[in-house]
């Protein structure tokens, strides 16, 4: 008789997924509202053929080592997979996998979201009109111009491509940084390519879109902040650790940018604590992907991996160190 695969979840997933995952495997699941904790990740992924896991799942080489010589995957609901030691993992030939593609239009949108709310103060608008009342003025909460400006896009990747794309309905001029120059970024959006401290001096907006690694970890801090005009907006819906947020709190306090548009943070759940008090700041709690239909893919693409792994095929996103 075939041995289905045996499969620990450390979240619960939307429900199409999980019956998805129920028809290719057996497996455990995490079915608390909040995270694995270590303990119960060391302990749940023992002796597993697979471990589905989320970005806030630590995995290490003592997660790998507790799972045991059988395992062969670590399928992340995720595109970003900094939450795991892939070199670690490829020591011990256990794939690892991520769910690119299908989150890129929401997370490119959540980008535009927090770009229109900061520029335009929706937040600050929003608090405003739940606690009193306002009279209207020619020079009451005035923001920043959106159309014709400069989009400074760091990172050409599929997501960074994606959000500069959808800037060409508001005619703005496109410059982007990354590793190297894009062809591809700029037959597609009309961008130019441009050193980081060029599109930092000269962008209205600065949008991040980059993995964090070693090299982008605060990419952006105290330096680049100050290279920044005083008019000039961020954004960052890529990972946390890629702003200084200490320095970046300073830099909103003192006004020498003018706001900040943040879905991520460096020590999620608790941003830091200083950009509470600011009205220059829009804070969401890292929503990027976080529509129906793209978590939904998403999941179901972390099952199309674990269903090749299982049969002992290469899956199809595996990512390498
Ligand atoms: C990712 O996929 O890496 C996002 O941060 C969560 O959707």
């Amino acid at each position: 008789m075939n041995r289905k695969g045996n499969v620990y979840v450390t979240r619960l997933l939307p429900r199409p997924v999980m019956e998805k995952l129920g028809e290719i495997c057996d497996f455990e699941a995490n079915t608390e509202p909040r995270p694995a904790t270590r303990e119960e990740l060391l302990r749940g992924v023992r002796g597993r053929d697979a471990v589905l896991c989320l970005l806030n799942d630590r995995i290490d080489a003592a997660v790998l080592d507790a799972a045991g010589p059988q395992c062969r995957l670590f399928a992340n609901y995720g595109v970003g997979y900094n939450n795991i030691d892939v070199s670690e993992a490829q020591k011990r030939g256990i794939w690892v996998t991520n769910t690119p593609d299908v989150l890129d239009d929401a997370t490119a949108d959540m980008a535009w979201a927090l770009l229109f709310a900061t520029a335009r103060r929706v937040a600050e608008g929003d608090r405003l009109m739940r606690s009193g009342t306002f009279s209207w003025q020619p020079e009451f909460m005035l923001g920043a111009d959106i159309t014709g400006r400069t989009l400074g896009v760091v990172g050409a990747g599929r997501i960074g491509r994606n959000f500069a794309l959808k800037s060409r309905g508001f005619g703005m001029k496109v410059l982007y940084s990354g590793r190297r120059p894009s062809p591809e970024f700029e037959v597609e959006t009309g961008g130019r390519f441009a050193a980081l401290d060029e599109l930092l001096r000269d962008s209205d907006f600065v949008s991040l879109h980059v993995p964090l690694t070693p090299e982008t970890h605060h990419l952006i801090g105290e330096r680049e902040l100050g290279l920044m005009k005083p008019s000039s907006i961020l954004i960052n819906t890529s990972r946390g650790p890629v702003v200084d947020e200490k320095a970046l709190a300073r830099a909103l306090e003192a006004r020498t940018i003018r706001g900040a548009g943040l879905d991520v943070f460096e020590n999620e759940p608790n941003p830091e604590p200083g950009l509470k008090a600011l009205d220059n700041v829009v804070m969401t709690p890292h929503i990027g992907s976080a529509t129906v239909d793209t978590r939904t893919n998403m999941g179901f693409i972390v099952v199309r991996n674990i269903a090749a792994a299982l049969e002992g095929r290469e899956p199809p996103n595996l990512v390498r160190a």
